[in-house]
């Protein structure tokens, strides 16, 4: 392979390009990409010139070039905790896999680089991970005994998004060493390390929360700052299971019920009757909101015990289960779904360029106009760091695969506090040592 002139790679399920963008930053020319989805495809070709082909399934091997790297994001529902977990079992998603390994098995690139939700690696107690492992094996690659987890707030990018990288590597250029991470090693995070002014954002407007929306988490602020209690809820509350339980409806019911929806009330009718004039009062006026009903009835308060709570000092969720409040430190995973986070600080949702910053795209990046589109390739698309990341250390690069030894995560003598994965084999030569950084 000419190094000089570039590694050549293709991007499978490419969405909007996250390993593109990480690849070409790295010296790759991108020689193939596809999505089913016709949006991505036109962010993409916006963005690199490229317009990716359609549905991977129709895509014969053959018509796909000559390359070096084999990148795929592939779809995730059939195995996250969102979908229905159905993995191989589910024809249409589950299967896509095994796509990339026709693809895999036939060009026999040096690398592959796999990314995919956390759960793959407990997926159906592991045999899903087992089968996807020994494909790649029997395919002629190095790789991992376990897949390795990693997190874009593990190295101060302000997003929780654990996900599972599969690095593969032809076993006649070299080997993947046990990737090594220590948790104590978490760098802090900061969300205004992608937070813009407020002067920075067009049309502000359309991202604040409009005044019944504060009104209506004003009135939940009042409520976590009220309450009496020894410790700050950690289940949910929900409003109308605070009350006597002869007055609660759902009661009647009580035996049908779910053992941990009984749970539940019972805490709800526990924390009412410590606090019994502060939250009547406080229902009354809470109910006077015309959002105050359904899910906005209920609060989900992640953020632990805290001394003098204010919920406009954390990030927030509007989820079909209740307003969820986390700590303010870091955002929760961007989702395809219209979750998108509420930035308390700012009384305002996060914009379509703040998700783009959560992935590490560039600001030059151009998204997608519509809004809801653009929220929903963030949420699909990946963190750009991580792949560099991964693909350096994939690669060989001598300083990411020290940074992630045993030695560098664990100097001490406390192995037991490390998230390690296996290798299969030593370090060796490989690509990456030609490459001028
Ligand atoms: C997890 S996302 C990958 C996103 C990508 N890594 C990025 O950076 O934006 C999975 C992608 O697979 C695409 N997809 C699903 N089924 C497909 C198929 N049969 N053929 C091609 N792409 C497909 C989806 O449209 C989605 O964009």
């Amino acid at each position: 392979m000419n190094i000089e002139n570039g590694f050549r790679f293709i991007d499978l399920f490419c969405g909007i390009g996250g390993f593109h963008q990480a690849m070409a930053n790295l010296g790759g020319i991108c020689v193939f990409a596809c999505d089913i989805d016709a949006s991505c495809r036109k962010t993409y070709e916006h963005n690199y010139g490229i317009m990716p082909a359609g549905d991977i399934t129709k895509i014969h091997e053959e018509d796909i070039p000559e390359h070096d790297v084999l990148c795929a994001g592939f779809p995730c529902q059939a195995f996250s905790k969102a979908g229905k977990r159905m993995g191989f079992a589910d024809e249409a998603k589950g299967t896509l896999f095994f796509d990339i390994l026709r693809i895999l098995n036939y060009h026999q690139p040096k690398y592959a680089l796999l990314e995919n939700v956390r759960n793959l690696a407990s997926h159906d107690g592991g045999n899903t991970w087992r089968v996807i492992h020994d494909s790649i094996v029997e395919s002629g690659y190095n790789v991992l005994d376990e897949p390795v987890i990693f997190s874009p707030h593990y190295i101060g990018i302000p997003q929780h998004r654990e996900r599972v990288f599969i690095m593969c590597v032809r076993k006649d250029i070299g080997t993947v060493p046990p990737f090594v991470f220590n948790e104590s090693n978490i760098s802090p995070c900061s969300v205004d390390d992608i937070l813009l002014d407020e002067d920075e954002i067009e049309n502000l407007a359309k991202y604040k929360l409009s005044d019944d929306q504060i009104t209506w988490i004003n009135n939940w602020n009042t409520f976590i700052r009220g309450i009496n209690c020894a410790k700050l809820p950690g289940f949910p509350i929900w409003a109308d299971s605070l009350c006597a339980l002869e007055n609660n409806p759902m009661v009647a019911n009580w035996d049908n019920l779910p053992k941990w929806q009984q749970n539940f009330i019972s805490k709800n009718n526990e924390l009412w009757m410590q606090n019994i004039k502060f939250i009547d009062n406080w229902l009354k006026e809470a109910s006077k909101c015309p959002l105050f009903f359904g899910a906005k009835a209920k609060l989900e308060w992640q953020v632990g015990n805290i001394k003098n709570p204010d919920i406009w000092e954390h990030i927030m969720q509007i989820r079909p289960s209740g307003l969820r409040v986390k700590p303010g430190t870091y955002f929760p995973a961007l989702v395809a779904i219209t979750q998108t986070s509420i930035v308390g600080k700012r009384k305002r949702f996060l914009t379509p360029r703040e998700c783009a910053r959560l992935q590490s795209f560039p600001d030059s990046f151009i998204c997608d106009k519509k809004d809801s589109q653009a929220y929903k390739q963030f949420g699909n698309s990946i963190n750009i760091k991580l792949v560099d990341l991964f693909a350096r250390y994939m690669f060989g690069d001598p300083e990411i695969r020290h940074r992630y030894s045993k030695e560098s995560q664990c100097p001490e003598k406390n192995p037991s506090s490390s998230k390690k994965t296996k290798s299969i084999s030593d370090n060796g030569p490989t690509l990456f040592d030609s490459f001028d950084y």
